[in-house]
């Protein structure tokens, strides 16, 4: 089953061929991180913009790369939410266009469930399984009893990890979007600070990163006003440590309880070295599993891999009327 993915949620425009639900024929992906650097973070009318000029040029070239005809795919895929409304409705309005001259079916996929369903693509799943959804606008601890099952076991209470990782560099001045800055500049730094880890004991699956953020930005200010040497290094470092530490341990607690198989890392932040190495050390017992660096952040391979699934326990559950959803509820997909 030839499935056509379709992303436009923030800032990447992509699309895809994925064979079943793992084989990838093609993944196009335009980045516009290099317009919205300037602005220290995406602006979403840009976005739209962005996302209008490319749409186009994308579809060809993930067709060419794959060496089909529109008349070769059997589903569309679209991510219908959660993102930037403007920038959704381009890939929703491109891909019905598509879906209506070709007279294929299409559904509309949570972009969370492309990001853990990135896994699959490289490694299958085993069930139950727990997956640490980790990204620009989410921190999420879920289990998969079953295919295309999600219970939320716990979130982050304010700040997505991504969203931390951003603003703190941001504060250092390194730059958007500063996770991988962080990440590469925190390999090379001491942890000299002693951040706190919010929430690490506390008796639920939850998250918090805004306090966390904040402790690093007031500890930067007063090193400022002290006139102070500042190493970007140490506190990437000592910030990495801290963010990690929570994420791993909070994912150690709900593998105890929920006795899983596997656990899966998904989302943007699933690229941090620092996690990637405390996850493998510190969880033996178990595989833990990260998609291959170009499925972590935004793709439409992995919507294609979420639709082929969803489609196979659904059905054709969505018809031309689908629209796009600023917010959208991963566990009841509406
Ligand atoms: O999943 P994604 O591409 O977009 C959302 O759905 O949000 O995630 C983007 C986020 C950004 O906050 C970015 O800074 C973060 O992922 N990120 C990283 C790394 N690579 C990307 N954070 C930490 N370390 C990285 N290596
Ligand atoms: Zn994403």
């Amino acid at each position: 089953m030839y499935v056509l993915g379709v992303e436009t949620s923030c800032d990447e425009t992509s699309v895809s061929v994925v064979k079943d639900g793992n084989i990838v024929l093609s993944n196009v992906v335009l980045s516009q991180i290099d317009i919205h650097k300037s602005y220290g973070g995406v602006v979403p009318e840009i976005a739209s913009r962005e996302h209008v000029k490319g749409i186009t040029y994308v579809f060809d070239q993930a067709l060419k790369k794959a060496n089909l005809d529109y008349q070769d795919i059997d589903l569309i895929a679209v991510t219908k939410g959660p993102g930037l409304i403007g920038s959704l409705l381009i890939g929703i309005n491109a891909a019905k266009v598509i879906s209506l001259n070709f007279h294929i079916p299409i559904i509309g996929v949570h972009h969370i469930s492309g990001h853990i369903y990135a896994n699959y693509i490289e490694q299958g799943m085993e069930f139950p399984l727990l997956a640490l959804v980790v990204s620009g606008g989410h921190t999420e601890l879920i289990l998969m009893k079953e295919h295309f099952s999600f219970e939320k076991l716990g979130e982050t209470q304010d700040d997505a990890v991504g969203e931390a990782y951003d603003k703190v560099a941001r504060v250092l001045g390194l730059g958007y979007p500063g996770g991988p800055v962080i990440d590469r500049l925190a390999k090379e730094g001491k942890e000299v600070f002693d951040f706190p880890r919010p929430m690490i004991n506390s008796n639920d699956f939850n998250f918090s990163f805004s306090g966390l953020k904040s402790h690093v930005i007031n500890k930067h200010h007063n090193m400022l006003q002290r006139k102070e040497t500042i190493d970007p290094k140490d506190f990437s470092t000592s910030f990495q440590e801290a963010v990690t530490d929570v994420l791993v341990q909070k994912t150690i607690k709900a593998k105890e309880y929920y006795d899983v198989k596997q656990i899966i890392v998904a989302g943007g932040v699933a690229a941090n070295s620092g996690l990637r190495k405390k996850m493998k050390e510190r969880i033996t017992d178990i595989p833990v599993y990260f998609p291959k660096m170009v499925y972590c952040t935004d793709n439409a391979a992995m919507i294609a891999a979420a639709g082929y699934f969803q489609y196979k326990k659904y059905g054709k559950s969505d018809d031309l009327y689908i629209n796009g959803h600023s917010r959208l509820d991963l566990e009841r997909r509406m």
